[in-house]
């Protein structure tokens, strides 16, 4: 069993969770990559841009980067992995995409956006509350006055841990041949930290132990941290057909403006 983020002989340490190993199946079929999925997304962010150009931080493969240029938006994209950044300009609209390598919390790029968006609980990948400050300040230095920041996140499965216990599994599927797959959330409810664990064992007992840490933030200091930016909420929605937010929901999708 492995512990990483370098699994694999390809990787670079400078490419953090996402190197080569795992670059190189992120975008299989099912799950996030289906057009169920990011259809609706794209739609939203269609609509929020009004025809302007808009920046994706940590934009990954381009899962929605690419499909969203198609769409005849200008695209720009912030990456910390040049392994993932890759993958962009071999997609459908993705050679359109301008990406930039660096970091979210500090990396500017030039222009001034319509929309910054940064999606997938991407937020929760920088695991200080500083670092999620300095993320909604960058987001804003790039906005023009009026534009928005977009960011979708999972909500802290925190409802679901009963008194002495921190671990919420998430998922544990057998693979039908003696292996199979575990994942779950590990809290620390004083300092919002928590890491999510994937344990895939294989029937000939060899497998690959990942554990990534994460910060979670309420929605309700993500509007803190956005006031600090000069932004203030706009909308904040359940998912992205734009459903309020309930006490059940398990993710947000909120958008501030910039004052
Ligand atoms: C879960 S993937 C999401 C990718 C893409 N946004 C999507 O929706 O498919 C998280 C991505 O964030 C990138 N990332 C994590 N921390 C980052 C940071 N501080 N600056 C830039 N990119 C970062 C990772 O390299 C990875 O590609």
């Amino acid at each position: 069993m492995t512990e990483t983020p370098d699994a694999g002989p390809a990787d670079d340490p400078a490419d953090g969770w996402f190197p080569e190993s795992v670059a190189a199946t992120y975008d299989g079929p099912g799950g996030a990559n289906d057009a169920a999925v990011v259809e609706p997304m794209v739609d939203v962010l269609v609509d929020l841009a009004a025809g302007g150009p808009v920046l994706e931080l940590a934009v990954g493969t381009g899962r929605i980067a690419a499909p969203l240029a198609g769409r005849g938006v200008p695209v720009t994209g912030i990456e910390l992995s040049r392994a993932m950044a890759a993958r962009i300009a071999d997609k459908p609209g993705g050679a359109a995409v301008e990406v930039v390598i660096g970091d979210m919390t500090s990396t500017r790029v030039p222009g001034e956006f319509s929309v910054v968006y940064l999606v997938f609980n991407t937020i929760s990948n920088v695991t200080s509350q500083d670092g999620q400050v300095a993320v909604f300040v960058n987001a804003a230095a790039h906005l023009r006055p009026g534009g928005l920041f977009l960011v979708e996140v999972g909500l802290p499965s925190l409802r679901r841990l009963p008194p002495g216990q921190d671990v919420v599994p998430f998922a544990v599927v057998p693979d039908g041949e003696g292996g199979g797959y575990v994942g779950f959330d590990q809290f620390d409810v004083v300092t919002q930290q928590f890491t999510s664990t994937h344990v895939t064992v294989t029937a000939d007992g060899t497998g690959q132990f990942r554990r990534i840490p994460f910060r979670y933030a309420w929605p309700a200091e993500m509007d803190l941290m956005a006031r600090i930016a000069g932004l203030r909420l706009r909308h904040r929605w359940s998912d992205w057909d734009r459903s309020p937010l309930t006490a059940d929901s398990t993710t947000h999708v909120s958008v501030w403006e910039k004052l």
